[in-house]
């Protein structure tokens, strides 16, 4: 009896003594918090300034800018013995929010903004295109769609071989659009737009802006897409393309080629 009061003596001291290092250790973050707020409040007096020189919103969030900054902030991570993924990640968050910031403050958080499309973009444009072609997958019954099994490696092969346009809402990337010249023809193709977004007319100017970028060279665009898509078919009819013909892929699933004379 005696022996067994002991050791839940000697347990509760252990106890104790853990809680109060573990107050103290929580005491320091508190303070570092304190202090990496201070240093937030003084980047947002920056980055505001910045915002005011840029005189449009895709100058906003330059990827490159973006990537100097991450780069940067690696380097100094690993000079001072501080993990750099986690600095890293920390840093593109911020920088998210910050991006968000300077749109709002231009009036444009809620307008989409169209830019190109960068290997840098892969995993966002997976996830999307993901969710965006869940829709025609329930259409043909077919869960593997190409664009439903592309890999990420896949992916990122296909975007630096291509051209690309990608839609944004503040930081968040809410369509995205590839092609590919050949010749003549001006390729189009994953034009995606995220669901609860859909029907607003983002894939309308995304197509658009993938049209606008064809060399002189280039005298139509193509695309495809699947006999039972009955809305991609009117949108492209509305938008100028023209059936040109029509290839069974599979039973059940027929490719409809269209084509548009590009001025
Ligand atoms: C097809 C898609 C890119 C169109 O983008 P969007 O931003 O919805 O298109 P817009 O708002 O500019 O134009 C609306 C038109 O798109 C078509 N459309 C196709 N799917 C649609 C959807 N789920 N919701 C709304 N419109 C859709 C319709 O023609 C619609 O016009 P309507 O009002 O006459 O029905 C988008 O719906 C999407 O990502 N779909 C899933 C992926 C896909 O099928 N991509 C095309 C592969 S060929």
């Amino acid at each position: 009896m005696c022996i067994l009061l002991l050791v839940n003596d000697a347990e509760a001291a252990r106890n104790n003594a853990s809680e109060s290092a573990l107050q103290e250790v929580r005491t320091e973050i508190d303070r570092v918090d304190r202090q990496l707020v201070q240093e937030i409040a003084e980047r947002e007096i920056w980055v505001r300034a910045a915002g005011k020189l840029k005189a449009m919103a895709p100058a906003v969030g330059d990827p490159e800018r973006v990537e100097q900054v991450v780069s940067r902030v690696r380097d100094i991570a690993a000079d001072m013995g501080a993990d750099a993924d986690v600095v890293e990640r920390t840093y593109r968050t911020m920088i998210a929010a910050f991006i968000d910031l300077e749109l709002d403050q231009q009036g444009f958080l809620d307008a989409p903004v169209i830019g190109r499309l960068s290997v840098a973009d892969a995993g966002e444009v997976l996830t999307l295109q993901r969710a965006a072609y869940v829709s025609e997958a329930q259409i043909y019954g077919d869960p593997a769609l190409p664009p439903l099994v592309q890999t990420l490696p896949e992916l990122v092969a296909e975007l630096s071989d291509c051209l690309g346009h990608k839609a944004l809402r503040g930081s968040r990337l809410v369509g995205a659009v590839r092609s590919v010249m050949d010749g003549e023809t001006l390729h189009i193709g994953r034009l995606t737009v995220a669901p609860d977004l859909q029907g607003s007319g983002l894939g309308t100017a995304l197509l658009a802006a993938a049209e606008a970028d064809a060399g002189p060279e280039v005298t139509s665009a193509a695309l495809f897409t699947g006999h039972l898509s009955a809305g991609n078919l009117r949108l492209y009819e509305r938008n100028g393309y023209v059936e040109e013909r029509r290839e069974e892929l599979k039973p059940g699933l027929t490719l409809v080629h269209l084509r548009k004379p590009l001025p």
